[in-house]
């Protein structure tokens, strides 16, 4: 059956990414992140949804908007819905590729209630599904993708956040000889880029939010990539947090079952600022156009979509002036 929510789905992350956009280069996250909220709140209130939101802007002592277990929507179909309004704030504050606004949703109670810790991640593309793990050493998987995309250790890209706890990694995927590409921000685009054909990018791994990671595993869900993570959680209360939350062993291997029990999430990404998966917002003067990718678990599609909003035709979210 067609998930005919995508298309609706879709204008929230534009929203999202048409405020946002304005902000670019401005040197300014705070306000870049808060124009994407402040959007994507928005927006979410026409659907005819009962949308929880499970991932979010944090807590709700914490964030005035699209915080966890916040209502969203008019009324209908009760949903999960995982949202990262902007993922790359700096990305888009310093004019930056591959920042996103990215949202997943799924059938009520299938999307983890991650907490605001890290996650080790690894992720690959379809391709080489079933090659990885999280368990095994860099060099182990970065030898084992190669053998699945059947080329030399040489050939393949592993993407790794810029950060000093992955001085590590950094260094044992260079004695592989692999390459890498080092992103300052953003890996959600990381482990997605995995499975997109262009991107360049064929292994994800390395600790980031885990947030994102449930976000990253809808989306390697629905394309029939792999994704795993385990919890880095860097003091007791992001521990006991996690606790309350959880659903699986939190000390354990978070595969895709567990952070994403569904065969019908969906994830949808825009660009805001220009990258190797999406083009950026592309304001003209005359009205904005933006690029998404949107992924359907339920079908299996990947759709690429280049929206087009007129200044005449204006939603009430695409701010002209
Ligand atoms: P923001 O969009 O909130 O700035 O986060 C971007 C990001 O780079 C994520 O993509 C990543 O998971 C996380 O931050 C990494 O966290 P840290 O900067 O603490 O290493």
């Amino acid at each position: 059956m067609r998930n005919t929510r995508i298309v609706e789905m879709l204008e929230v992350t534009e929203a999202a990414a048409l405020a946002a956009a304005r902000w670019m280069g401005k040197g300014d996250k705070h306000s870049a992140d808060r124009a994407a909220v402040e959007a994507m709140r928005e927006a979410f209130d026409i659907l005819e949804i009962s949308g929880e939101i499970v991932i979010g802007e944090g807590e709700r002592d914490e964030a005035p908007m699209l915080y966890i277990g916040e209502k969203v929507g008019g009324g209908g179909e009760p949903i999960d819905i995982a949202v990262d309004p902007l993922e790359g704030t700096n990305l888009t504050a310093y004019g930056q590729p591959n920042s996103l606004a990215v949202l997943a949703f799924g059938p009520k109670g299938t999307l983890l209630n991650a907490p605001d810790t890290y996650m080790w991640k690894i992720a690959t593309g379809p391709a080489a599904a079933g090659a990885v793990h999280i368990d095994a050493t860099p060099t182990e998987n970065v030898r084992n993708v190669a053998k699945a995309l059947n080329r030399p250790v040489e050939d393949i890209v592993v993407c790794v956040l810029d950060r000093d706890r992955h001085a590590d990694l950094i260094a044992e995927v260079r004695q592989t000889g692999a390459r890498i590409r080092l992103i300052s921000d953003g890996d959600v685009f990381g482990a997605v880029a995995t499975s997109i054909e262009g991107t360049g990018i064929h292994l994800y791994m390395g600790a980031g939010g885990a947030p994102e990671g449930v976000l990253a595993a809808a989306a390697m869900k629905c394309i029939g990539g792999t994704f795993m993570g385990r919890f880095g959680f860097r003091n007791d209360e992001e521990r006991a947090r996690a606790e309350k939350m959880a659903r699986c062993d939190i000390d354990g291997v978070l595969d895709m079952d567990c952070l994403v029990n569904t065969d019908e999430a969906a994830f949808i990404a825009t660009g805001v600022t220009d990258g190797e998966m999406l083009r950026g917002v592309k304001y003209f003067g005359q009205g904005a156009r933006t690029h998404s990718v949107a992924m359907d678990g339920k079908t299996g599609t990947v759709r690429f979509i280049e929206t087009v909003y007129r200044t005449g035709a204006e939603r009430f979210w695409v701010r002209m002036d």
